[in-house]
């Protein structure tokens, strides 16, 4: 019977912590090598995650957890603390042989238990509006309910935007920049989220913006009359060379469009095409889909800007420790003594 061997499978699961050179080894040959075939994803061409996964397991601040049965690898999921305790989850993946047993749901709900047990206080993570059985299990196995964040990107240097009066912000800048960022509209577009690294979000606290002044990554357009019109933050990305754009707004679109224009002096430059021409890295940043920016590139007001294609990242946010999956669809709504995995009656089924 398919059902008891679905529930048998995952009651056999456990959900580890890999660390260590071998054992991290040992997951990237059983299963993030086997993930390139591209027709796992519609609008990819192959899993970034095959040429990643080294560099991101070996982060400091990264937890690489797996899901096993009898020691085999069978899924994977990274979690980034982004900032104390705030997680962001990456690189999810179920052996293709072992989907639709609920793996995923149980590597998602005990690495919530495990990142609450380390003093995480909030887990996040994103995904991409083509990714349906993604989106099902966040949205309606978990209940979760994302913010949808677009990604726009600049692919080359501009002389002219580099000659736009567009300043770095410092100190004096904090108190006008963190209103802006923490305005009621802001707050509602993005649902107090900021991207803190390409295709990673964090809390858009104070705290912040604060450090990306202090380090110089804020650029501001003022207004005539010497009030801050626009604000972006265009900061470090440890991924790739590029800086990323984690954040553009202001009170007015004129200003949001001279400051998008005036970011184009960060994009790659020719010179830097390597000997077959092709181009380092695009500036990109993820902004709320609701955004002025991302209205203005759609609408090809802006410039040298685009959106990077039709499909957006929903990004979800919750209570570290605080999932509370849905049961699983063969046993929904049916009460625990009829449970089909049940052979006798002190078995108990992981969804009841
Ligand atoms: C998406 C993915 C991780 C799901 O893993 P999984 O272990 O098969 O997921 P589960 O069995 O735990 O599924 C839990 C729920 O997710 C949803 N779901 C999973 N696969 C689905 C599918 N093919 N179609 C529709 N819904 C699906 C369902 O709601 C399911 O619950 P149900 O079976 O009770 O209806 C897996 O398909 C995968 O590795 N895909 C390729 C990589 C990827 O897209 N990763 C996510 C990046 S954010």
């Amino acid at each position: 019977m398919p059902t008891q061997r679905i529930i048998g499978a995952i009651n056999m699961v456990q959900v580890v912590r890999i660390e260590g050179k071998d054992d991290l080894d040992t997951l990237h040959k059983d299963l993030v090598a086997r993930m390139s075939d591209a027709a796992q994803n519609p609008h990819g061409d192959a899993d970034w995650l095959c040429g990643y996964f080294p560099m991101l397991a070996n982060m400091p601040d990264s937890r690489t957890f797996a899901a096993q049965i009898e020691g085999k690898n069978i899924a994977l999921f990274i979690s980034f603390e982004v900032r104390p305790t705030e997680c962001f989850l990456n690189g999810l993946r179920t052996d293709p042989e072992y989907r639709r047993r609920g793996v995923s749901l149980k590597l998602v709900t005990s690495m919530d238990s495990q990142l609450a047990a380390a003093g995480m206080s909030v887990v996040r993570m994103g995904v991409a509006s083509w990714n349906t059985p993604m989106l099902a299990l966040a949205e309606k196995k978990l209940g979760l309910t994302g913010t949808p964040f677009c990604g726009i990107r600049c692919k080359v240097f501009s002389e002219s935007a580099a000659a736009l009066p567009v300043r770095t912000a410092g100190a004096d800048d904090r108190d006008a920049i963190v209103h802006i960022a923490l305005s009621d509209e802001m707050l509602s577009q993005s649902a107090g989220l900021v991207q803190c690294q390409p295709g990673q979000f964090c809390a858009a606290s104070a705290s912040y913006f604060e450090e990306l002044i202090r380090d110089g990554h804020v650029h501001v357009v003022e207004t005539d009359d010497g009030k801050i019109g626009a604000v972006a933050v265009v900061a470090p990305n440890r991924f790739q060379p590029m800086p990323s754009l984690n954040f553009i707004a202001g009170p007015s679109t004129e200003h949001v469009i001279t400051l998008l224009s005036g970011l184009r002096r960060f994009a790659p430059k020719p010179s830097e095409a390597n000997s077959d021409g092709v181009m380092p890295t695009q500036l990109f940043g993820y902004l709320p889909m609701e955004s002025t920016a991302i209205k203005m590139v759609a609408a090809g007001k802006v410039d040298g800007w685009e959106r990077h294609t039709t499909t957006y990242e929903q990004v979800f946010s919750w209570k570290a420790g605080g999932i509370q999956p849905q049961p699983n669809s063969i046993c929904a709504g049916k009460p625990a003594s009829t449970c089909p995995a049940k052979k006798k009656a002190s078995d108990t089924c992981e969804y009841q």
